[in-house]
């Protein structure tokens, strides 16, 4: 069987080098030319762990990495992991996904091959169903009789990109008949026999990928609105109130951190997305709304703690630990911290940042606006105050040798993960009310 996977994100390019490793003939397509050359040269275009090291085993097998879609026509599986980005009505943009669809059609027209698409990219429910038409319409052919085309939404976590490849927690499939599920199941049973597999039709699997992410973003809102409470109780934690309520097998452990607010480049875009199609379909969206609205007030509370230490916050040198959207991972794509860092800017701040990962990225948007430095000690130089914004490992044991510079010893930490009491310093943290 030869296999395609078109758009090397961190969906398609975790499997396209999984895959490649177990030895399936893969070729792996993008349109970004800097990009194929990196991953044909065996590096990565972005930071995951674990990646580099399977794409090299995958390219020394039978992995070929290309952008050129001529070799689609000899494919009998092809994999559609294309972004789907947000409009500014917080809808998604299909421009992208139905250019590619239109390609492949272009590819399979004049072909008597059966083939098999499956949509890996989040569409809003309604999108396969338009694919469908878009291909039979460019390719002459029949769904169900010349190919079949399958909605497979992804789970993997970016940071986790290989492990949840290797071994993911659910497959969903979304099709027409059982019939036309029954190769691709076959194909995922094979590689990891004791995930449960939920087939279903195209709508539900499309909803099902929402539906999960803005579960996992109502979770992280709710216990943020708790954490603000907590902040208002002098003495209380929200960690112990986390840790507690997540014992509680109906609620779970994961998924309860309180923090800066959930970023990166799914959760904010699903949720916006959903309330939007919600809204289309006329039913009120009112918990998602609140779910995103308590997301956005987090930075303003961190800013409400800035303004009442210092003042005003004009000219003061704020130091912005953590620039990634989490830790592990050197994207900082829809990051609170960027988002912070740019409200800082208005109000006329002088920032410097560090992070582990994410510093070039970072640059990329902020060039010389801002400075950037590789250690702890070094941003915290000379600053009015710090701020913890990603989980990074780093950020747990600052010594006091790092803040002996600090014009102010004050830390924000929106993650409580800094071991502050042996510190001499002003300490604010998000969910700990101040005694
Ligand atoms: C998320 C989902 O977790 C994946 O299942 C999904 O496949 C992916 O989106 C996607 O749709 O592609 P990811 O964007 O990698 O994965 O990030 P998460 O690990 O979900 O974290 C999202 C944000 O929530 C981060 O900013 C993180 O710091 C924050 N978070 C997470 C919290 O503030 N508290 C928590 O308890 C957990």
């Amino acid at each position: 069987m030869k296999i395609a996977i078109i758009g090397l994100g961190f969906v398609g390019l975790s499997l396209a080098a999984v895959l490649g490793s177990k030895n399936f003939n893969i070729i792996g397509i993008d349109t970004d030319f800097k990009k194929i050359k990196k991953i044909q040269n065996g590096i990565p275009p972005f930071s995951e762990p674990k990646l580099e090291k399977i794409l090299k085993i995958g390219l020394k097998k039978r992995l070929k990495i290309s952008s050129k879609f001529e070799e689609i026509k000899y494919c009998d599986l092809v994999f559609i992991s294309v972004g789907t980005p947000q409009l500014s009505d917080g809808s998604i943009d299909l421009k992208n996904i139905k250019s590619v669809v239109k390609t492949l059609g272009n590819q399979y027209k004049n072909s008597t091959k059966k083939f098999q698409i499956v949509i890996k990219s989040t569409v809003i429910p309604g999108t396969t169903v338009k694919i469908i038409k878009i291909l039979e319409k460019t390719t002459k052919r029949k769904q169900g009789k010349d190919f079949d085309v399958i909605t497979n939404p992804e789970f993997l976590r970016e940071s986790k990109a290989i492990e949840d490849t290797i071994k993911p927690h659910l497959i969903v499939l979304g099709g027409e008949t059982s019939n036309s599920l029954k190769k691709l199941s076959n194909f995922y049973k094979n590689m990891h026999p004791n995930i449960p597999i939920i087939k279903t039709n195209y709508q539900t699997a499309e909803m099902i990928k929402y539906a999960n992410n803005a579960f996992l973003a109502t979770k992280i809102s709710f216990i943020n609105q708790i954490a603000s409470i907590c902040e208002k109780i002098p003495g209380s934690n929200v960690e112990d109130i986390a840790k507690a309520i997540g014992l509680d097998p109906r609620i779970g452990k994961l998924f309860l951190k309180a923090g800066p607010g959930y970023g990166g480049s799914c959760l904010p875009k699903d949720v916006k997305a959903l309330i939007n199609f919600s809204k289309n379909t006329g039913v009120k969206p009112v918990l998602l709304k609140a779910v995103n609205s308590i997301n956005e007030l987090q930075i303003e509370k961190i800013e409400e703690i800035l303004e009442k230490k210092l003042k005003n916050i004009q000219d003061k040198h704020i130091a912005i630990l953590g620039v990634s959207f989490k830790a592990n991972t050197d994207d900082v794509r829809d990051s609170i911290s960027i988002n912070l860092i740019k409200l800082l800017l208005k109000k006329g701040s002088r920032i410097t940042i560090h992070d582990p990962m994410a510093l070039e990225n970072a640059r990329k948007i902020f060039k010389n606006k801002i400075k950037y430095t590789n250690s702890i000690k070094n941003t915290l130089k000379d600053t009015n105050c710090a701020i913890i914004m990603t989980d990074w490992d780093d950020y747990q044991n600052i010594l006091k040798k790092d803040i002996s510079t600090m014009k102010n010893k004050l830390i924000i930490d929106t993650r409580r993960i800094l071991n502050y009491k042996k510190l001499d310093i002003e300490y604010h943290a998000i969910g700990l009310g101040k005694k």
